[in-house]
C-alpha cells in the first residue's frame, strides 16, 4: 500500500497497517521526509521518536511526486496497489495532478483514504487543522477542564492518532466491500467527526441539558446555575455514576499519588464500611444514589480523609478486594518500564540503524492467530533502490533520477 501521510493523522493509520502485515510504502520528500524526523530530537541527527514511533515496519521512499518523473513513478505504484492513503492540506494532492477521478481512473479497485480536518462541505474546510485545533473543533476542548478553567486540550491525541484509528476502520469496511465486489472507494475522514465521535457523551449531555436545564451528574450541581452549554466539569465521570479523582497520602510531594473511584449505587455499604462511615448506610442523607447527589463531594471528601495515610497502590489494593471500581493514576514513567506491559507486546522494544534500540508502544489489538512483529522505523529513502527495481528500472535509471532530485 502507497502512505503518502505526514505527521500523525495518517501515519498511525498506516503503520497500524503495517503491523497487520500490508506491505507499506511511505513516500517522502527527497532529502527532507516527513517533518516528524526531525522534531523533537533526542539524538543529534537521528530520526526523531515523534517519527519513529508512528512509522515502524514502513519501507520508505523519496519520491517528489510535482516532477514528471515522480509522477510517473507514483502512477505506476497507484496501478499496483491497494490502498493508498495521504493526509496532505485541502487541495495539495489535487494540485500534483492526483485527483480521486485520476486514482479511481488508474486503479478501479484502489481505495482511497484522505485525511482532512473537517468534513467535505464544512466552512472550515479550508483549513490546515493539526492535532490540538481538532480538539477545539470537535467539542473535547469546550467540555474539558476545570470548572472554573480555560477550554483544554487532553494530553491523548485525539485529534491525531484517534483519526487515523477511524480512518482505518473505514479502509477495513471499504476492503471488505471490494471483496464482494471488486470495487475501491473514498473513505474520507475529518478530524472533527473523529473527536465528536468520542465527545459523544457530551453531545447526549447538551441534549439533556436544553431539555432539562441541568446535569445532576456534574459537579455544578446543584450549586452554580447551568448555562446553555454543557460545561466543563472536572474530573466528574462522564456516566451518570459518581466519580472523582483523589488525593491519596503523598500528593503534596508526589503529583500523581491520586486515584480515581466509581462510586456505584452497588456495594455502597462496601465504601461506608472501609471509609469508617458505617451510619451513611442507613442515614436518609446518604442511603441512596439520589441523596448523596446534592452532597456527593462530603463523600469524596470523607474518603480522601481515609486515604491521607495510604497511596495510591496501597489503597487501590484494599477497594479492588471489596470490588469496588478505582485505579491508581499511573505515570509514563510507570507504563513504560511496567514489566506487564513488556509481557503483553504492549511496550516493545526495537531496533533501529540509526538509534540504535528504542521503546514502542505495541498493537493494541492482541491477536489468537497471529503476532504482529514489529520493527524499526525506516531511514529516509532506505528503500529506494529496491522499490524502484521492483517497478522495473535500472540502476542508471535510478541514478538518474538522483541527479534530477526525482528521489
Ligand atoms: N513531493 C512533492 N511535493 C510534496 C511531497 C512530495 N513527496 N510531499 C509534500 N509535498 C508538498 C505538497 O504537495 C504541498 O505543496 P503545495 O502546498 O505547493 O501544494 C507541500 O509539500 C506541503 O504540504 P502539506 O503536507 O500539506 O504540509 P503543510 O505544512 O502545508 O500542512 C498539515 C501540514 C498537517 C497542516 C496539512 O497537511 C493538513 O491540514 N492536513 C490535513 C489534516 C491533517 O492530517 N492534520 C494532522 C496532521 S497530524
Amino acid at each position: 500500500m502507497i502512505d503518502f501521510t505526514g505527521v500523525q493523522a495518517g501515519p498511525s493509520c498506516t503503520q497500524m497497517l503495517a503491523w497487520f502485515g500490508a506491505d507499506v510504502v511511505k513516500i517522502e520528500l527527497p532529502g527532507k521526509g516527513d517533518v516528524t524526523r526531525g522534531q523533537l530530537r533526542d539524538i543529534p541527527d537521528q530520526d526523531g521518536l515523534y517519527f519513529t514511533m508512528l512509522n515502524s515496519n514502513k519501507r520508505s521512499l523519496e519520491l517528489n511526486t510535482k516532477t514528471v518523473e515522480g509522477k510517473k513513478i507514483l502512477e505506476q505504484m497507484i496501478v499496483g496497489a491497494d490502498i493508498f492513503v495521504e493526509n496532505f492540506a485541502p487541495g495539495a494532492l489535487e494540485r500534483m495532478g492526483f485527483t480521486w477521478e485520476h486514482l479511481h481512473e488508474l486503479n478501479p479497485r484502489l481505495i482511497y483514504g484522505t485525511v482532512k480536518g473537517f468534513p467535505e462541505n464544512s466552512p472550515y474546510n479550508d483549513l490546515k487543522v493539526y492535532e490540538d485545533i481538532a480538539q477545539c473543533a470537535g467539542g473535547a476542548a469546550s467540555t474539558t477542564g476545570l470548572v472554573d478553567g480555560t477550554p483544554l486540550i487532553s494530553a491523548a491525541a485525539l485529534g491525531d492518532s484517534n483519526t487515523g484509528m477511524h480512518l482505518l476502520i473505514g479502509l477495513l469496511a471499504a476492503l471488505l466491500h471490494r471483496e464482494k465486489t471488486g470495487k475501491g472507494q473514498r473513505v474520507y475522514m475529518s478530524m472533527q467527526d473523529a473527536v465528536m465521535n468520542l465527545v459523544r457523551v457530551k453531545i447526549r449531555d447538551q441534549q439533556r441539558l436544553e431539555r432539562t436545564g441541568e446535569l445532576t451528574e456534574y459537579p455544578q450541581y446543584p450549586h452554580t446555575p447551568f448555562s446553555d452549554t454543557v460545561p466543563r466539569g472536572g474530573n466528574a465521570s462522564g456516566s451518570g455514576v459518581p466519580g472523582w479523582m483523589l488525593k491519596c497520602k503523598n500528593w503534596q510531594t508526589d503529583p500523581n499519588d491520586y486515584m480515581y473511584i466509581i462510586l456505584q449505587p452497588w456495594g455502597w455499604e462496601h465504601v461506608c464500611a472501609v471509609i469508617g462511615k458505617p451510619e451513611w448506610v442507613t442515614d436518609p442523607a446518604f442511603a441512596t444514589q439520589d441523596a448523596r447527589k446534592s452532597h456527593i463531594f462530603d463523600v469524596f471528601d470523607a474518603i480522601e480523609a481515609w486515604l491521607a495515610d495510604k497511596d495510591k497502590h496501597e489503597a487501590v489494593e484494599i477497594l479492588r478486594k471489596l470490588e469496588i471500581p478505582c485505579g491508581p493514576i499511573l505515570t509514563t514513567k510507570e507504563l513504560l518500564h511496567d514489566p506487564s506491559l513488556r509481557e503483553n507486546g504492549s511496550i516493545v522494544e526495537v531496533e533501529h540503524k540509526g538509534r540504535g534500540s528504542y521503546l514502542t508502544v505495541g498493537c493494541p489489538p492482541k491477536f489468537s492467530a497471529f503476532t504482529p512483529k514489529i520493527t524499526g522505523s525506516p531511514l529516509l529513502g532506505e528503500h529506494n533502490h529496491e522499490i524502484l527495481v521492483g517497478l522495473g528500472y535500472d540502476d542508471a535509471q535510478i541514478a538518474d533520477f538522483k541527479e534530477k532530485g526525482v528521489i
